[in-house]
């Protein structure tokens, strides 16, 4: 595609990034089938990419196994002032890091090609998207780009002459020598020359080092979470970290439930669910991001700005995501899962033993050994797949809806093996910020340097909030104060993954989390028997239907609230998390924690 020489900011920035990272060429993406094609080409030729032989267009990647998931520590709101990135952002003076990372980026795309990708965060031309243009050195960032946000030709079009853009630069940060190429090794920099870099009064994004997930592809948490929670602040809507579903009784009823659950907690697996239940239907309007903004009736209406899944791949069988399986059948990109012999994917928790000799996700050949409890997996536990929203079965008709669709509930979980129950519904707007902000989880894989154990991770927002956290929660309170009561979704606190003394989890989740489901829309309806306790509503014991496998004692236990486990949390709360935001502690959610205290 020739350059588009109308829209001169971004004409010059695109020259004023190639006079500095000295590519071999510059190419301008269209979007268009042939342009992706080119990228696996490239690819494959390259040794980087794998035919997978069953899957039509699908195709396995490895990275280097230094660059597998999130890096926390090397991500950075670098606002001005310390005080507006917050404590629980790092933070670097924007003079000081855009001088480090101009020097990282002189010539960092020697011998590589730059592409220019314009895209577009929600349907193209839609009052609520935001169209971001990335720049990168990497053609498996392009591919994946096409799968996960609307791009090319169409996107400039609505850029017009001077429309306005996120610019989102991104290089591997590996230079190649004349006649030099990557040999087959995934290219990327050393940890600690990585950086995820945001500025959020520039609305800009400087990433560096890295070109695996969420650190390069720049329009999924970067900015669709990072700069566009900034965004959102300013101008008082919400860019969130949830998945957004469907849900519709056997009368026809459809209520629409967004959920914040940290990274690898379950979002892509409740957006896609099946019940359990008879006669109800769940439906997938998206599975990590939602921005959601009042409507003119005062509803929060929430759109997904994302075109595809970069989905977990471990855990993910016909039996616990049977729509997650059938949205992987073709056009996808797999990365970092085992390989068969029959040129398969294959990963632990897939459904069946690894049939007979795989190749691992480091490459090496690897033969599964049940009695090795120690046996290190096949696939990492952050692999995942690339794969189009349209594709998947449970997408509903209004995914893609500019309009978006308005939130009756919104739901707060993550991975807690003791204290919180099943599910409890807050008895207001504020006490469901509270429960927000107070939420935690056992830390997972996304994140490459993070240490385990349960962490606090407010709105499943912590890595993602591009400013002071306790700015955020104010900006919680306030959202609420402008929404009408009867206009206010209902809040609930969910845990899927409470456990039994033996390690094993009381809940078996998945489809059948469709009965708590079930109650939370009986509960936004006026119905739904609660009892009420010191930390919210719980369903009468009567009120969700136990699941097969799990018995009346267990059931008790997952609907009890532990007095004193939430003693212990909220003296934690107190003394350890709520500390860390200062003055800007919302008062309220200081009340809230006071009064429940109180209660208990
Ligand atoms: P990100 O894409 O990192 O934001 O993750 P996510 O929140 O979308 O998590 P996902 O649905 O991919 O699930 C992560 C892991 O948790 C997978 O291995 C799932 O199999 C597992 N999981 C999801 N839902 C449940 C559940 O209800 N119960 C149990 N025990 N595990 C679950
Ligand atoms: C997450 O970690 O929450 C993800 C994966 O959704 S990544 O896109 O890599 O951030
Ligand atoms: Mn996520």
């Amino acid at each position: 595609m020739n350059p588009p020489a109308d829209h001169a900011r971004l004409a010059a920035w695109v020259n004023e990034i190639a006079a500095l990272t000295d590519p071999d060429s510059v190419v301008w993406c269209d979007g268009t089938k042939a342009e992706y094609d080119a990228m696996i080409r490239l690819s494959l030729e390259g040794g980087l990419a794998t035919p997978l032989a069953n899957r039509p267009n699908s195709y396995l990647f490895r990275s280097d196994a230094s660059d597998v998931a999130r890096v926390e520590n090397r991500t950075y709101i670098s606002s001005k002032s310390q005080d507006d990135a917050g404590p629980t952002n790092n933070w670097i003076d924007p003079v000081e890091l855009k001088a480090t990372l101009k020097g990282l980026y002189a010539n960092s795309m020697r011998g590589r090609v730059m592409y220019v990708i314009p895209f577009s965060m929600g349907p193209v031309g839609s009052p609520i998207a935001k169209i971001g243009v990335q720049i990168t050195d990497s053609p498996y960032v392009v591919a994946n780009m096409h799968i996960m946000a609307r791009v090319g030709k169409r996107v400039l079009k609505v850029l017009g002459k001077d429309g306005e853009f996120v610019p989102c630069l991104h290089s591997v940060g590996k230079p190649l020598l004349s006649c030099q190429d990557d040999a087959g090794k995934w290219p990327c920099a050393p940890l600690e020359s990585k950086y995820i870099a945001h500025f959020p009064e520039d609305k800009a994004i400087w990433s560096y080092g890295s070109g695996y997930g969420g650190n390069a592809l720049l329009g999924k948490k970067c900015l669709a979470l990072r700069i566009a929670s900034v965004i959102a602040r300013d101008e008082g809507w919400l860019a969130e970290h949830m998945l957004v579903l469907k849900i519709t009784n056997p009368e026809g009823k459809a209520k629409y439930v967004a959920a914040a659950f940290p990274s690898a907690c379950g979002k892509t697996n409740l957006a896609m669910l099946v019940p359990t239940v008879p006669g109800w239907k769940v439906e997938t309007i998206g599975d990590d991001i939602a921005w959601m903004k009042p409507g003119k009736d005062g509803r929060l209406y929430a759109i997904n700005p994302e075109a595809g899944f970069f989905g977990v791949a471990p855990g993910t069988s016909t039996e616990s995501n049977p729509n997650a399986m059938k949205s992987v059948a073709r056009n996808t990109i797999f990365t970092n899962v085992a390989l068969t012999e029959d040129g398969d994917v294959w990963w632990e928790g897939i459904g069946y033993d690894a049939p007979g000799k795989l190749i691992d996700w480091k490459g090496n050949e690897w033969v599964q050994d049940k009695a090795d409890k120690s046996q290190a997996p096949a696939a990492h536990p952050n692999s995942r797949f690339t794969a189009p929203v349209a594709q998947c079965p449970s997408a509903a008709p209004e995914w893609e809806d500019p309009n978006g669709v308005p939130i009756d509930a919104i739901l707060f979980g993550g991975r807690r093996p003791s204290t919180i129950p099943l599910v409890t519904q807050a008895t207001d707007w504020n006490h469901g910020v509270f429960l927000g902000s107070i939420m935690g989880s056992e830390v997972t894989a996304a994140a490459l340097d993070v240490k385990a154990g349960v962490r606090r991770d407010p709105f499943a927002m912590l890595p993602f909030c591009g400013y002071h956290m306790g700015d955020y929660f104010a900006h919680w309170i306030r959202m609420g104060e402008k929404t009408p009561e009867a206009a206010q979704p209902k809040f609930f606190l969910v845990n899927w993954f409470r456990k039994a003394k033996d390690g094993k989890f009381l809940w078996p989740g998945y489809g059948e989390n469709s009965r708590v489901l079930k109650w939370v829309f009986e509960r936004c309806d006026g119905a739904g028997k609660a009892v009420e306790t010191p930390v919210g509503f719980v369903p009468e014991p009567s009120a969700i239907d136990r699941p097969e496998g799990v018995s009346a004692e267990d059931m008790k236990e997952l609907l009890t609230v532990d007095q004193a486990g939430w003693q212990a949390e909220l003296e934690d709360v107190k003394a350890n998390h709520y500390p860390k935001f200062g003055a800007k502690l919302p008062k309220a959610l200081a009340d809230k924690l006071e009064a429940i205290k109180g209660k208990l």
